[in-house]
């Protein structure tokens, strides 16, 4: 950080105090820096030479970082084959998420399967059923586009009370990548649909086949078939060679090593929206349908795996908000559980369903403090709180959780997870 970025002189006096303390000194000035042996001393790094370029052929983040890596919930994943694991969205910043992190969410276990092997078919309510290798996909016009993939479970465990320590835990079920890839109504208009066909049923090539039904509106309006993800191949974990993508829904749509696009007349009722990805309210009527993941936000930092560590002055707040609907065009920040707020600044112009960054620089008095982060998107709807959640959905949910988050700060910079009503 160069000093022409830092806003005030307080902050600057602040900063150049703490190299002080850094360097075992007291007075101000340049002689701090002078003190240090870091930077007055040549280090072992830097005596001899560094590894060679073809020592890495595809890399690998350094060793420090080795903490920045998706983890699971015990109590949640008995066995590994049907399982979740979450994005270490704590220790990440910007928006996009490297694919070797983001989370996984598997019914009967990752696939590995070659794009010599691979095949595609769309049958059903068409004109001409085709099958298309990996190579046709290629040969389409292609289009590169950012979204957000939310799992419906995304904070699900934190209905009844306040349960997982972490951002990772209890927001983890969240990935944000670059795909390329064609749209599906390249390929829909490829074979033509009959006027009967009204939506359209997907499935993967795993034994689980994660079938579900799409609206036609929909699969025409923004979905891809995605063969690349932040510019390189898929991992087999997120569907190599090929997954959909369903722009703003939940993630069980975004079917993984798609097999088949059926045209139909009526929606399928698969185990997965029927069984699953309900809601059962207080009356004992279940939600259908429920496919748009709206505004949500959580700030990542502070949080129960990123407590403060430099005690009080300057604060770097921040997190993510994103909203299945549209662009996020504000977030808002309460250091005091919400009685008071304070508008963050957005790293850049919210895109629609894809995710957000956002800032708030605080001088931190060392006194604990209540975060929450409030997200608002285009349509001027606003994320809300646990409780005004829980008056409409009662307990009995699991998914479509996207209330404000509350952490408590303690005056050691610690975090918690905690509910306020
Ligand atoms: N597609 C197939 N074929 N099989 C699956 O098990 N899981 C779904 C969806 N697509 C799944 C699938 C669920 S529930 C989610 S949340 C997302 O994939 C997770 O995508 P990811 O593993 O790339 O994060
Ligand atoms: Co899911």
């Amino acid at each position: 950080m160069s000093d022409t970025h830092l806003k005030n002189a307080s902050r600057r006096q602040f900063l150049s105090g703490a190299a002080a303390v850094g360097a075992g000194t007291l007075a101000g000035g340049a002689a701090h820096a002078a003190g240090d042996p870091l930077i007055m001393e040549t280090q072992d790094f830097a005596a001899g030479l560094g590894v060679g370029v073809d020592e890495t052929p595809y890399g690998l983040p350094i060793q420090f970082e080795g903490d920045v890596v998706r983890r699971n919930v015990e109590w949640l994943t008995a066995d590994t084959i049907s399982s979740i694991n979450f994005t270490p969205i704590h220790a990440l910043d910007g928006t996009i998420t490297p694919q070797g992190c983001a989370f996984e969410r598997h019914h009967s276990g990752a696939i590995e399967m070659s794009k010599d092997e691979y095949r595609l078919m769309i049958h059903g309510l068409v004109d001409e059923p085709l099958i298309f290798t990996y190579e046709d996909l290629e040969r389409f016009p292609r289009v590169t586009r950012t979204f957000f993939l939310e799992c419906a479970a995304n904070t699900g465990m934190e209905w009844a009370g306040a349960q997982l320590n972490g951002a990772q835990f209890t927001h983890g079920m969240i990935h944000n990548m670059e795909y390329t890839g064609v749209t599906l109504r390249t390929l829909l208009e490829e074979s033509g649909i009959k006027p009967e066909g009204k939506w359209v049923y997907v499935e993967g090539h795993d034994a689980s086949s994660n079938g579900r039904s799409i609206p036609l509106e929909k699969a025409l309006d923004d979905c891809m078939i995605a063969f690349k993800a932040n510019g390189e191949a898929l991992r087999m974990e997120h569907g190599y060679p090929v997954r959909l993508v369903v722009p703003g829904w939940e993630g069980n749509m975004w079917v993984k090593w798609l097999r088949r696009i059926e045209v139909v007349e009526n929606a399928v009722e698969s185990r997965e929206e029927t069984s699953k990805y309900t809601d059962v309210l207080e009356n004992g009527i279940a939600r259908k349908w429920t496919w748009v993941m709206d505004a949500k936000s959580v700030i990542t930092s502070p949080s129960p795996q990123s407590p403060i560590k430099h005690g009080k002055g300057p604060l770097v707040i921040t997190g993510l908000a994103w909203s299945g609907r549209g662009a996020i065009t504000r977030v808002d920040v309460s250091i005091d559980g919400g009685m008071s707020w304070q508008e963050a600044r957005l790293a850049a112009p919210g895109q629609d369903m894809a995710l957000s960054r956002f800032y708030l620089d605080i001088d931190w008095d060392g006194s604990e403090m209540l975060l929450q982060s409030r997200a608002m998107d285009s349509e001027g709807y606003v994320q809300p709180t646990k409780t005004e959640l829980r008056e409409v959905r009662g307990l009995n949910s699991i998914y479509h959780n996207n209330c404000i988050q509350t952490w408590h700060v303690k005056t050691n910079g610690e975090a918690e997870n905690v509910e306020v009503s």
